[in-house]
């Protein structure tokens, strides 16, 4: 079978579409999955690139998020030709003591397409535990953008403590609104009922239909920005900032929390390191919480929650799978909005 991988780590030149051996066998509890379509996350730049955590056994084979049709199962849960998503992490959910964990606070968690094999080939075998049926309104492509930014976007949400029906009125900020787990917050914000949110980017090209969007407001980034999102929060400040531009918007949405404010993160794109004067984190009281994907448990809810509101992501371009590494460009140059799907 083909698939997309590298052989060392560095630049988009070392991505590959080629052989890949494929398991011939599949074990109960298993199927085998047809790629219908995959997306890409910024996670699978830094992956390639290289990451100090990650033990690299080659070739690598790349990619997170897939969309799949069963086309042979051993699993009591899923026929064949059924379309399913597949949850972007592995873990059996337990601690070092054999007690239930959230996967994703687990020893064992891994990420596809990092430290566990990757889903970008014309077929993989995967455990049924990790399955779910894909949302019936979604097309192939779009039930693809779902998984990892979609996982995070609930995850971060919970962190924050925002439940649908009563956060019309609290200012949240949500910044980068170009990237895949932006648009994802967004969407599940405006799904809960969100009426004050403000959202940054360096590019207003980016604002989209969220500009349209009653009690959204849209924020190039400049020098003013601060006193710009200063002024949209008043008189409070900010309750809630969604972030995963990192340093260089760090010590600006410090300093825009109100109160109690609570810092939501989950990525450093720009930088990770922050200066933190520690004086506004306890003088105002403040909340900074670190998040990384979710568990089964939110991989199965947010899916649930897309089937019932008729959520669809935002899709910026697709590429198909042989044209990987001018989807990779597309998405270091960061032109795009939304998500970058890849095609069979
Ligand atoms: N911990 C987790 O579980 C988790 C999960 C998903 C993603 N992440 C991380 O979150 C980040 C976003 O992921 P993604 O896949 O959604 O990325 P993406 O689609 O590539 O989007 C990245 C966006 O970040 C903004 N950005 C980048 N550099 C910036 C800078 N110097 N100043 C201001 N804004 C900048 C841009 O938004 P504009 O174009 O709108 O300016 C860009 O479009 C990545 O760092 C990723 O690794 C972490």
């Amino acid at each position: 079978m083909k698939a997309v991988y590298f052989q060392k780590t560095g630049s988009i030149s070392n991505l590959e579409w080629g052989d890949f051996p494929k398991r011939e066998k599949i074990k109960p509890g298993e199927v085998r999955l047809k790629f219908l379509a995959g997306s890409l996350n910024h996670l699978d730049l830094w992956v390639l690139k290289g990451l100090p955590r990650v033990r690299y056994t080659f070739p690598h084979l790349c990619g997170a998020d897939l969309c799949g049709e069963v086309i042979e199962s051993k699993s009591k849960k899923f026929k064949l030709k059924e379309k399913v998503l597949l949850y972007p992490g592995t873990s059996l959910g337990k601690d070092s003591l054999g007690r239930p964990c959230p996967e994703n606070l687990c020893d064992d968690f891994k990420i596809r397409g990092e430290n566990a094999p990757g889903v970008f080939a014309e077929e993989i075998v995967a455990s049924d535990r990790y399955l779910i049926k894909a949302p019936k309104h979604l097309t192939s492509i779009e039930a693809a953008s779902i998984p990892l930014v979609y996982l995070t976007a609930w995850q971060m949400i919970e962190k924050a403590e925002l439940k649908p029906g009563k956060i019309s009125t609290v200012p949240i900020l949500v910044n980068g609104v170009g990237s895949g787990v932006s648009q994802a917050l967004l969407n599940i914000l405006n799904s809960f009922g969100a009426k004050r949110i403000a959202f940054t980017s360096r590019s207003e090209a980016k604002f989209g239909d969220w500009k349209k969007t009653p009690g959204f407001t849209g924020f190039t980034l400049s020098e003013n920005t601060y006193d710009d999102l200063k002024s949209w929060a008043k008189p409070d400040g900010i309750s809630v900032v969604f972030d995963h531009v990192g340093e260089a918007l760090f010590e600006t949405n410090i300093r825009l929390l109100k109160r109690g404010g609570k810092l939501v993160t989950c990525g450093a794109t720009s930088g990770h390191k922050g200066n933190l004067d520690l004086r506004h984190l306890y003088f105002r009281q403040l909340q900074l919480l670190g998040s990384t994907m979710g568990s089964l448990k939110h991989f199965k809810d947010v899916i649930r929650w897309i089937e019932k509101k008729k959520i669809h992501p935002k899709i910026s371009k697709t590429f198909p799978l042989q044209n990987i590494q001018e989807a990779y460009q597309y998405l270091e140059s960061g032109s795009q909005t939304g998500k970058i799907v890849l095609t069979p």
